[in-house]
């Protein structure tokens, strides 16, 4: 597609609002797991939980029917000012929403029996010294075969950054969380193939998370038409949607 025709299109795309992806149309093959379901059978009416990098809260709120009382925590205070608009005010009362750094997560120990982090972040030893005993941490992440043959194009990871925290990934936290005396309960992956059905749809994608970090259709239009020639199939534009589980548990 010639670089005006790009510009055009971008031009009449709205920005996604927070993390709402529900604009983007795709075709996803079946998932073994779903990560509502799973976080809620962790979850019970007696539990306190957190949320770490709960962004616009979508997630976390959709789970609330399940706990008691919850904390949604966001380094982006713009987050957390969604987080809270989204909140219907039937269990504004129950679930609240922070801004802070999971990195030095300001709780007191033993705060929470549920720890739930979906595509974001992790600090094991935060995540243990804020959990009580016989607590549960539950996390989803990106794998890094994350829309691998898009992300090779630009020489980035799948959440779009070129340089990757060795210690970010579900790998480390698992040894990390073991290495605490933490039980691994589930650890699981899928890699399943994945269809934007149109130019607008992988834009939207591309422009909102951002991939590459420093996406600029001036700059980056030669990778996108590349994509949508080579890439193109009756289904849409094929690529894939890996995804990691783990879930551990602290000593009781
Ligand atoms: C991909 S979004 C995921 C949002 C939400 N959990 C979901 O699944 O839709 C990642 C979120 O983590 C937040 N984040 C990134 N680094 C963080 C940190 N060090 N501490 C807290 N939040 C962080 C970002 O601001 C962003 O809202």
């Amino acid at each position: 597609m010639p670089l005006e025709e790009l510009r055009q299109l971008l031009a009449t795309l709205s920005e996604p609002r927070g993390g709402d992806f529900s604009v983007i149309r795709g075709d996803c093959d079946p998932v073994p797991w779903s990560y509502r379901q799973v976080a809620s059978r962790y979850l019970s009416p007696l539990h306190r939980v957190l949320d770490i990098g709960t962004g616009d809260g979508e997630q976390f709120l959709a789970l609330a029917e399940y706990f008691g009382s919850g904390v949604g925590i966001d380094a982006d205070p713009q987050m957390v000012a969604l987080a809270e608009q989204n909140t219907p005010s039937a269990i504004a009362c129950r679930v609240k929403f922070l801004p802070m750094d999971a990195a030095a997560l300001e709780f007191p120990a033993a705060s929470f029996d549920v720890v739930l982090a979906r595509h974001a972040p992790v600090y094991p030893a935060e995540v243990i010294r804020v959990l009580r005993p016989g607590g549960v941490f539950v996390t989803q992440q990106f794998g890094a075969r994350h829309h691998a043959n898009i992300t090779a194009l630009f020489g980035c990871g799948p959440d779009g950054r070129y340089t990757r925290d060795p210690g970010q990934t579900v790998a480390a936290w698992a040894e990390a969380f073991a290495a605490h005396g933490c039980v691994i309960r589930a650890r699981g992956e899928y890699d399943v193939p994945y269809f934007y059905r149109d130019a607008a749809s992988l834009l939207l994608w591309l422009r909102a998370l951002p991939v590459p970090e420093d996406f600029d259709i001036e700059r980056h239009w030669p990778q996108i038409d590349h994509i949508l020639r080579e890439f193109q199939t009756p289904r849409g534009i094929a690529t894939n949607v890996h995804r990691e589980l783990l879930i551990v548990q602290k000593p009781g």
